[in-house]
Protein backbone atom coordinates (compact mmCIF):
# COMPACT_ATOMS: atom_id res chain seq x y z
CA UNK A 1 0.00 0.00 0.00
CA UNK A 2 1.34 3.13 -1.02
CA UNK A 3 0.32 6.80 0.87
CA UNK A 4 1.12 10.05 0.37
CA UNK A 5 1.26 12.65 3.58
CA UNK A 6 0.65 16.18 3.59
CA UNK A 7 2.47 17.91 5.97
CA UNK A 8 2.81 21.70 6.35
CA UNK A 9 2.50 23.28 9.80
CA UNK A 10 4.27 22.98 13.17
CA UNK A 11 1.51 20.64 14.35
CA UNK A 12 1.29 18.28 11.19
CA UNK A 13 4.97 17.61 11.36
CA UNK A 14 5.18 16.50 15.33
CA UNK A 15 1.98 14.48 14.33
CA UNK A 16 3.32 12.99 11.35
CA UNK A 17 6.33 11.43 13.49
CA UNK A 18 3.53 9.22 15.04
CA UNK A 19 2.42 7.19 11.96
CA UNK A 20 5.99 7.17 10.33
CA UNK A 21 7.79 5.70 13.42
CA UNK A 22 4.36 3.32 13.35
CA UNK A 23 5.35 2.12 10.08
CA UNK A 24 9.14 2.23 10.47
CA UNK A 25 8.39 -0.18 13.63
CA UNK A 26 5.97 -2.63 12.24
CA UNK A 27 5.01 -2.34 8.25
CA UNK A 28 8.08 -1.25 6.44
CA UNK A 29 7.30 -4.54 3.92
CA UNK A 30 3.15 -3.23 3.62
CA UNK A 31 3.32 0.50 3.62
CA UNK A 32 5.67 3.18 1.19
CA UNK A 33 5.22 6.52 2.41
CA UNK A 34 5.76 9.25 0.25
CA UNK A 35 6.17 12.81 2.84
CA UNK A 36 5.02 16.04 0.81
CA UNK A 37 5.79 19.39 3.01
CA UNK A 38 4.15 22.07 1.46
CA UNK A 39 6.38 25.14 2.65
CA UNK A 40 3.73 26.30 5.00
CA UNK A 41 5.80 26.55 7.87
CA UNK A 42 9.76 26.99 6.84
CA UNK A 43 12.02 28.71 9.43
CA UNK A 44 14.16 25.87 10.69
CA UNK A 45 13.15 26.12 14.62
CA UNK A 46 8.95 25.94 12.65
CA UNK A 47 9.79 22.46 10.54
CA UNK A 48 13.83 21.20 10.40
CA UNK A 49 14.03 20.87 13.98
CA UNK A 50 11.06 18.21 14.30
CA UNK A 51 12.74 16.42 11.27
CA UNK A 52 16.05 16.53 13.10
CA UNK A 53 15.01 15.49 16.83
CA UNK A 54 11.99 13.11 16.39
CA UNK A 55 12.92 10.92 13.33
CA UNK A 56 10.77 11.91 10.27
CA UNK A 57 12.16 10.95 7.04
CA UNK A 58 13.05 13.72 4.57
CA UNK A 59 10.34 14.51 2.93
CA UNK A 60 10.42 13.22 -0.56
CA UNK A 61 8.91 16.63 -2.00
CA UNK A 62 9.12 19.83 -0.68
CA UNK A 63 6.08 22.44 -2.14
CA UNK A 64 7.63 25.50 -1.08
CA UNK A 65 4.67 27.67 -1.09
CA UNK A 66 5.70 29.88 2.15
CA UNK A 67 3.51 32.23 3.37
CA UNK A 68 0.72 34.36 1.59
CA UNK A 69 -2.97 35.14 1.65
CA UNK A 70 -5.27 32.28 2.68
CA UNK A 71 -6.14 31.92 -1.46
CA UNK A 72 -2.66 31.96 -2.54
CA UNK A 73 -1.20 29.99 -0.03
CA UNK A 74 -3.94 27.10 -0.19
CA UNK A 75 -3.87 27.42 -4.40
CA UNK A 76 -0.53 26.95 -4.74
CA UNK A 77 -0.65 24.23 -2.02
CA UNK A 78 -3.66 22.57 -4.52
CA UNK A 79 -1.63 22.74 -7.53
CA UNK A 80 1.82 21.07 -6.05
CA UNK A 81 -0.55 18.47 -4.63
CA UNK A 82 -2.35 17.72 -7.23
CA UNK A 83 0.87 17.05 -9.27
CA UNK A 84 2.28 14.89 -6.87
CA UNK A 85 -0.99 12.74 -6.44
CA UNK A 86 -1.01 12.35 -10.45
CA UNK A 87 2.94 11.42 -10.47
CA UNK A 88 2.25 8.96 -7.05
CA UNK A 89 -0.67 7.59 -7.68
CA UNK A 90 -1.27 6.14 -4.22
CA UNK A 91 -4.21 4.20 -2.61
CA UNK A 92 -4.36 6.78 -0.04
CA UNK A 93 -3.84 10.48 0.99
CA UNK A 94 -3.13 10.95 4.43
CA UNK A 95 -4.02 14.83 5.89
CA UNK A 96 -4.06 16.02 9.53
CA UNK A 97 -5.92 18.49 11.50
CA UNK A 98 -7.05 21.92 9.96
CA UNK A 99 -4.57 24.04 8.33
CA UNK A 100 -4.61 25.32 5.20
CA UNK A 101 -2.17 22.66 4.04
CA UNK A 102 -4.67 20.19 5.16
CA UNK A 103 -7.71 21.85 3.07
CA UNK A 104 -5.51 22.05 -0.20
CA UNK A 105 -4.86 18.24 0.04
CA UNK A 106 -8.53 17.63 1.17
CA UNK A 107 -9.87 19.43 -2.18
CA UNK A 108 -7.21 18.49 -4.40
CA UNK A 109 -7.13 14.84 -3.80
CA UNK A 110 -11.34 14.70 -3.55
CA UNK A 111 -11.03 16.52 -7.59
CA UNK A 112 -9.11 13.49 -8.88
CA UNK A 113 -10.42 10.48 -6.90
CA UNK A 114 -7.79 9.56 -4.07
CA UNK A 115 -9.35 8.16 -1.22
CA UNK A 116 -8.56 11.00 2.04
CA UNK A 117 -7.73 9.88 5.39
CA UNK A 118 -8.21 12.39 7.54
CA UNK A 119 -6.42 12.08 11.16
CA UNK A 120 -8.07 14.34 13.56
CA UNK A 121 -11.18 14.26 12.23
CA UNK A 122 -14.54 15.75 13.99
CA UNK A 123 -13.40 18.12 15.87
CA UNK A 124 -16.02 21.76 15.91
CA UNK A 125 -15.58 24.93 17.51
CA UNK A 126 -18.48 25.89 16.03
CA UNK A 127 -16.86 29.17 14.80
CA UNK A 128 -16.79 29.52 11.38
CA UNK A 129 -14.70 32.92 11.42
CA UNK A 130 -11.86 30.65 12.58
CA UNK A 131 -9.77 29.57 9.22
CA UNK A 132 -9.50 26.23 11.24
CA UNK A 133 -12.87 25.26 11.24
CA UNK A 134 -13.56 25.88 7.44
CA UNK A 135 -10.67 23.56 6.58
CA UNK A 136 -11.54 21.10 8.81
CA UNK A 137 -15.31 20.53 7.83
CA UNK A 138 -14.28 20.72 4.19
CA UNK A 139 -11.56 17.88 4.84
CA UNK A 140 -13.45 15.18 6.63
CA UNK A 141 -17.05 16.01 4.03
CA UNK A 142 -14.31 14.84 1.59
CA UNK A 143 -12.84 12.08 3.44
CA UNK A 144 -13.13 8.40 2.95
CA UNK A 145 -11.56 7.16 6.21
CA UNK A 146 -12.22 9.63 9.12
CA UNK A 147 -10.74 9.23 12.68
CA UNK A 148 -11.72 10.87 15.63
CA UNK A 149 -9.70 11.66 18.45
CA UNK A 150 -12.17 12.22 20.85
CA UNK A 151 -15.66 10.90 21.48
CA UNK A 152 -17.04 14.92 21.32
CA UNK A 153 -15.50 14.57 17.71
CA UNK A 154 -17.26 11.30 17.13
CA UNK A 155 -20.79 13.59 18.10
CA UNK A 156 -20.13 15.96 15.71
CA UNK A 157 -19.45 13.64 12.83
CA UNK A 158 -22.95 12.01 13.91
CA UNK A 159 -24.73 15.32 14.04
CA UNK A 160 -23.53 16.19 10.17
CA UNK A 161 -25.18 12.96 9.33
CA UNK A 162 -22.45 10.37 9.30
CA UNK A 163 -23.65 7.50 9.62
CA UNK A 164 -22.76 6.13 13.55
CA UNK A 165 -24.81 4.48 15.91
CA UNK A 166 -26.29 5.11 19.16
CA UNK A 167 -23.40 2.88 20.70
CA UNK A 168 -20.65 5.43 18.64
CA UNK A 169 -19.95 2.56 16.05
CA UNK A 170 -19.95 3.70 12.64
CA UNK A 171 -22.84 1.98 10.31
CA UNK A 172 -20.75 2.13 7.32
CA UNK A 173 -23.38 0.79 4.66
CA UNK A 174 -23.14 -0.57 1.16
CA UNK A 175 -23.52 2.53 -0.80
CA UNK A 176 -26.57 2.63 -3.41
CA UNK A 177 -25.97 0.61 -6.78
CA UNK A 178 -22.26 -0.34 -5.39
CA UNK A 179 -21.57 -4.00 -5.49
CA UNK A 180 -18.84 -4.09 -3.01
CA UNK A 181 -18.40 -2.74 1.00
CA UNK A 182 -15.84 -0.36 0.30
CA UNK A 183 -15.52 3.02 1.96
CA UNK A 184 -16.03 6.16 -0.32
CA UNK A 185 -16.23 9.69 -0.36
CA UNK A 186 -19.47 8.91 -0.39
CA UNK A 187 -20.17 5.97 1.94
CA UNK A 188 -17.12 7.01 4.79
CA UNK A 189 -15.92 4.88 7.58
CA UNK A 190 -15.55 6.70 10.75
CA UNK A 191 -13.35 5.11 14.18
CA UNK A 192 -12.86 6.79 16.92
CA UNK A 193 -9.49 5.95 17.84
CA UNK A 194 -7.77 8.13 20.67
CA UNK A 195 -5.10 10.90 19.91
CA UNK A 196 -1.98 11.00 17.94
CA UNK A 197 -1.01 13.40 20.00
CA UNK A 198 -0.84 11.39 22.76
CA UNK A 199 0.70 8.42 21.04
CA UNK A 200 3.95 11.07 20.70
CA UNK A 201 3.95 12.52 23.94
CA UNK A 202 4.17 9.64 25.61
CA UNK A 203 7.09 8.03 23.35
CA UNK A 204 9.07 11.28 23.70
CA UNK A 205 8.46 11.85 27.51
CA UNK A 206 11.37 10.09 28.77
CA UNK A 207 13.08 10.86 25.96
CA UNK A 208 12.77 14.89 26.32
CA UNK A 209 13.92 14.10 30.16
CA UNK A 210 17.47 12.70 28.68
CA UNK A 211 18.14 14.81 25.68
CA UNK A 212 17.20 18.76 26.76
CA UNK A 213 18.16 20.90 28.80
CA UNK A 214 16.07 23.60 28.98
CA UNK A 215 14.87 23.93 32.39
CA UNK A 216 19.16 24.57 32.80
CA UNK A 217 19.55 26.47 30.64
CA UNK A 218 16.41 28.89 31.53
CA UNK A 219 16.77 28.11 35.39
CA UNK A 220 13.72 26.96 35.82
CA UNK A 221 14.80 23.50 38.15
CA UNK A 222 13.60 25.20 41.55
CA UNK A 223 11.57 28.19 39.96
CA UNK A 224 7.60 27.70 39.45
CA UNK A 225 6.74 29.34 35.87
CA UNK A 226 3.89 29.48 33.47
CA UNK A 227 4.33 28.32 29.89
CA UNK A 228 2.60 30.20 28.02
CA UNK A 229 1.90 30.15 23.81
CA UNK A 230 -0.16 32.54 21.66
CA UNK A 231 -0.31 32.43 17.99
CA UNK A 232 -4.32 32.19 17.12
CA UNK A 233 -4.91 34.69 14.30
CA UNK A 234 -8.26 36.19 16.35
CA UNK A 235 -5.54 36.88 19.27
CA UNK A 236 -2.30 38.05 17.19
CA UNK A 237 -3.92 39.86 14.71
CA UNK A 238 -6.57 42.38 17.05
CA UNK A 239 -4.45 44.77 18.95
CA UNK A 240 -6.74 44.84 22.05
CA UNK A 241 -7.04 41.23 22.59
CA UNK A 242 -3.32 41.06 22.27
CA UNK A 243 -2.54 44.00 24.40
CA UNK A 244 -5.19 41.97 27.29
CA UNK A 245 -3.55 38.71 26.83
CA UNK A 246 -0.43 40.60 27.87
CA UNK A 247 -1.39 42.66 30.20
CA UNK A 248 -2.58 39.53 32.24
CA UNK A 249 0.52 38.34 31.83
CA UNK A 250 2.86 41.07 33.08
CA UNK A 251 0.39 41.01 36.12
CA UNK A 252 1.00 37.57 36.62
CA UNK A 253 4.87 37.78 36.09
CA UNK A 254 5.12 39.40 39.40
CA UNK A 255 3.62 36.19 41.43
CA UNK A 256 5.14 33.61 38.98
CA UNK A 257 8.02 33.19 36.14
CA UNK A 258 6.64 33.20 33.24
CA UNK A 259 7.78 31.25 29.86
CA UNK A 260 6.72 32.28 26.04
CA UNK A 261 8.05 30.60 23.33
CA UNK A 262 7.13 33.13 20.74
CA UNK A 263 5.39 31.90 17.45
CA UNK A 264 7.03 33.81 14.10
CA UNK A 265 3.07 35.15 13.68
CA UNK A 266 3.04 36.74 17.27
CA UNK A 267 6.92 37.90 16.98
CA UNK A 268 5.67 39.74 14.27
CA UNK A 269 2.38 41.46 15.30
CA UNK A 270 3.74 42.56 18.78
CA UNK A 271 5.49 45.17 17.29
CA UNK A 272 2.72 46.70 15.40
CA UNK A 273 -0.08 45.55 18.16
CA UNK A 274 1.10 46.23 21.30
CA UNK A 275 2.00 49.59 22.30
CA UNK A 276 5.82 50.57 22.87
CA UNK A 277 5.62 50.40 26.69
CA UNK A 278 3.72 47.54 26.83
CA UNK A 279 6.37 46.01 24.61
CA UNK A 280 9.44 47.61 26.87
CA UNK A 281 7.40 45.76 29.63
CA UNK A 282 7.42 42.79 28.23
CA UNK A 283 10.66 42.50 27.14
CA UNK A 284 12.42 43.85 29.98
CA UNK A 285 10.65 42.21 32.80
CA UNK A 286 13.30 39.44 34.42
CA UNK A 287 10.24 37.54 35.23
CA UNK A 288 9.26 36.66 31.68
CA UNK A 289 11.44 34.61 29.53
CA UNK A 290 10.72 35.52 25.85
CA UNK A 291 12.03 32.69 23.59
CA UNK A 292 12.04 31.73 20.32
CA UNK A 293 10.06 28.90 19.33
CA UNK A 294 11.29 25.62 20.77
CA UNK A 295 11.85 21.73 19.66
CA UNK A 296 9.37 19.57 20.37
CA UNK A 297 11.26 17.32 23.18
CA UNK A 298 12.05 21.27 24.67
CA UNK A 299 8.36 21.78 24.48
CA UNK A 300 7.50 18.39 26.37
CA UNK A 301 10.15 19.27 29.01
CA UNK A 302 8.67 22.59 29.55
CA UNK A 303 4.91 21.42 29.68
CA UNK A 304 5.95 18.41 32.35
CA UNK A 305 7.81 20.99 34.92
CA UNK A 306 4.98 24.14 34.33
CA UNK A 307 2.99 24.48 37.15
CA UNK A 308 0.13 25.92 34.77
CA UNK A 309 0.31 26.47 31.09
CA UNK A 310 -2.12 29.57 29.36
CA UNK A 311 -2.00 28.27 25.52
CA UNK A 312 -4.50 29.32 22.60
CA UNK A 313 -3.03 26.28 20.63
CA UNK A 314 -5.05 23.03 20.17
CA UNK A 315 -1.77 21.03 20.46
CA UNK A 316 -0.38 22.69 23.70
CA UNK A 317 -3.67 22.48 25.62
CA UNK A 318 -3.83 18.74 25.26
CA UNK A 319 -0.61 18.15 25.96
CA UNK A 320 -0.78 20.59 29.49
CA UNK A 321 -3.80 17.91 30.12
CA UNK A 322 -1.45 14.81 28.84
CA UNK A 323 0.56 15.87 31.19
CA UNK A 324 -1.79 16.60 34.54
CA UNK A 325 -1.25 20.33 34.10
CA UNK A 326 -4.38 22.97 34.64
CA UNK A 327 -4.32 25.23 31.44
CA UNK A 328 -6.41 28.79 30.92
CA UNK A 329 -7.10 28.68 27.47
CA UNK A 330 -7.00 31.61 25.47
CA UNK A 331 -10.22 31.06 23.05
CA UNK A 332 -13.59 31.75 23.87
CA UNK A 333 -14.77 28.04 22.93
CA UNK A 334 -12.40 24.30 22.20
CA UNK A 335 -12.51 21.78 20.38
CA UNK A 336 -11.47 19.75 23.27
CA UNK A 337 -14.25 19.68 25.03
CA UNK A 338 -13.30 17.17 27.38
CA UNK A 339 -10.61 19.00 29.04
CA UNK A 340 -13.04 21.85 30.53
CA UNK A 341 -15.42 19.19 31.17
CA UNK A 342 -13.16 17.73 33.53
CA UNK A 343 -12.31 20.73 35.10
CA UNK A 344 -8.41 20.93 34.38
CA UNK A 345 -9.04 23.62 31.61
CA UNK A 346 -10.61 26.82 31.78
CA UNK A 347 -11.82 29.04 28.96
CA UNK A 348 -10.70 32.46 29.63
CA UNK A 349 -10.53 34.04 25.95
CA UNK A 350 -8.82 37.39 25.63
CA UNK A 351 -10.10 38.68 28.79
CA UNK A 352 -7.45 40.04 31.26
CA UNK A 353 -10.23 39.48 34.30
CA UNK A 354 -11.01 35.91 33.70
CA UNK A 355 -7.55 35.10 32.75
CA UNK A 356 -6.52 36.12 35.99
CA UNK A 357 -9.41 34.81 38.17
CA UNK A 358 -8.74 31.25 35.84
CA UNK A 359 -5.05 31.24 37.72
CA UNK A 360 -6.90 32.25 41.12
CA UNK A 361 -8.41 29.12 40.68
CA UNK A 362 -6.44 26.66 39.72
CA UNK A 363 -3.95 28.02 42.50
CA UNK A 364 -6.61 27.14 45.60
CA UNK A 365 -8.02 23.79 43.27
CA UNK A 366 -5.14 22.33 41.85
CA UNK A 367 -6.78 19.61 39.31
CA UNK A 368 -5.78 15.84 40.48
CA UNK A 369 -8.11 13.98 38.21
CA UNK A 370 -7.33 13.82 34.49
CA UNK A 371 -9.54 10.50 33.12
CA UNK A 372 -8.13 8.95 29.83
CA UNK A 373 -9.91 10.69 27.32
CA UNK A 374 -7.27 10.45 24.59
CA UNK A 375 -6.65 6.69 23.93
CA UNK A 376 -4.00 4.53 25.11
CA UNK A 377 -0.94 5.52 23.14
CA UNK A 378 -1.04 3.21 20.08
CA UNK A 379 -3.55 5.58 17.45
CA UNK A 380 -1.08 5.41 14.99
CA UNK A 381 -0.94 1.45 14.83
CA UNK A 382 -4.74 1.36 14.89
CA UNK A 383 -5.39 3.69 11.66
CA UNK A 384 -2.88 1.52 9.63
CA UNK A 385 -4.10 -1.38 10.89
CA UNK A 386 -7.28 0.09 9.29
CA UNK A 387 -6.13 1.78 6.11
CA UNK A 388 -4.52 -2.04 5.43
CA UNK A 389 -7.99 -3.27 5.75
CA UNK A 390 -9.79 -1.39 3.91
CA UNK A 391 -6.89 -0.97 1.10
CA UNK A 392 -6.90 -4.84 1.06
CA UNK A 393 -11.01 -5.34 -0.03
CA UNK A 394 -11.12 -2.33 -2.30
C1 LIG B 1 -1.04 27.95 10.98
C2 LIG B 1 -2.42 27.33 10.90
C3 LIG B 1 -2.99 27.16 12.30
C4 LIG B 1 -2.04 26.38 13.18
C5 LIG B 1 -0.65 27.03 13.15
C6 LIG B 1 0.32 26.15 13.90
C7 LIG B 1 -3.76 27.90 8.92
C8 LIG B 1 -4.84 28.74 8.39
N1 LIG B 1 -3.33 28.19 10.16
O1 LIG B 1 -1.18 29.26 11.54
O2 LIG B 1 -4.22 26.44 12.23
O3 LIG B 1 -2.54 26.38 14.49
O4 LIG B 1 -0.21 27.13 11.80
O5 LIG B 1 1.46 26.84 14.25
O6 LIG B 1 -3.31 27.01 8.26
N2 LIG B 1 5.82 32.64 9.62
C9 LIG B 1 7.19 32.73 9.67
N3 LIG B 1 7.91 31.58 9.54
C10 LIG B 1 7.35 30.37 9.35
C11 LIG B 1 5.96 30.30 9.27
C12 LIG B 1 5.21 31.42 9.41
O7 LIG B 1 7.75 33.82 9.86
O8 LIG B 1 8.08 29.36 9.25
C13 LIG B 1 5.03 33.87 9.81
C14 LIG B 1 4.70 34.59 8.51
O9 LIG B 1 4.74 35.96 8.77
C15 LIG B 1 3.28 34.16 8.24
C16 LIG B 1 2.71 33.99 9.65
O10 LIG B 1 3.79 33.52 10.42
O11 LIG B 1 2.56 35.08 7.47
C17 LIG B 1 1.53 33.04 9.75
O12 LIG B 1 1.86 31.76 9.20
P1 LIG B 1 0.70 30.81 8.61
O13 LIG B 1 1.27 29.48 8.31
O14 LIG B 1 -0.02 31.50 7.53
O15 LIG B 1 -0.32 30.71 9.79
P2 LIG B 1 -0.08 30.36 11.32
O16 LIG B 1 -0.49 31.52 12.13
O17 LIG B 1 1.28 29.80 11.49
N1 LIG C 1 5.35 23.29 19.97
C1 LIG C 1 6.74 23.20 19.87
N2 LIG C 1 7.48 24.32 20.09
C2 LIG C 1 6.95 25.52 20.43
C3 LIG C 1 5.52 25.59 20.54
C4 LIG C 1 4.76 24.47 20.29
O1 LIG C 1 7.27 22.12 19.59
O2 LIG C 1 7.68 26.50 20.61
C5 LIG C 1 4.55 22.08 19.72
C6 LIG C 1 3.59 21.73 20.82
O3 LIG C 1 4.22 20.95 21.80
C7 LIG C 1 2.50 20.99 20.06
C8 LIG C 1 2.49 21.67 18.72
O4 LIG C 1 3.74 22.36 18.59
O5 LIG C 1 2.85 19.65 19.87
C9 LIG C 1 1.36 22.66 18.65
O6 LIG C 1 1.51 23.47 17.55
P1 LIG C 1 0.90 24.92 17.46
O7 LIG C 1 0.64 25.47 18.80
O8 LIG C 1 1.80 25.70 16.56
O9 LIG C 1 -0.44 24.68 16.63
P2 LIG C 1 -1.90 24.10 16.98
O10 LIG C 1 -1.78 22.86 17.75
O11 LIG C 1 -2.64 25.19 17.70
O12 LIG C 1 -2.50 23.91 15.63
Amino acid sequence: MKIVTIIGARPQIIKAAALSRAIKTHYTDRIQEVLVHTGQHYDDNMSQVFFDELGIPHPDYNLHVGSASHGVQTARMMEGIEETLLKELPDFIVLYGDTNSTLAGAVAAAKIHVPIVHIEAGLRSFNKSMPEEINRIMCDHCSTLLFTPTKAGLENLKREGFPIDENGVSTFRQAQGSTTATPTIDNPKVYHCGDIMYDNSMHFASIAEEKTDIIQRLDLADKPFILATIHRDSNTDNPERLSAIFKSLIQLSEECHVVLPLHPRTAKLIKTNLSEDQQKQIFNSPNISLIPPVSFLEMIALERHAQLVMTDSGGVQKESYFFKKPCIILRPETEWVEIVQTGNAILADADESRIIQAWQHFKDNPPTTFPEIFGDGHAAEFMLEQMLFTNAIK
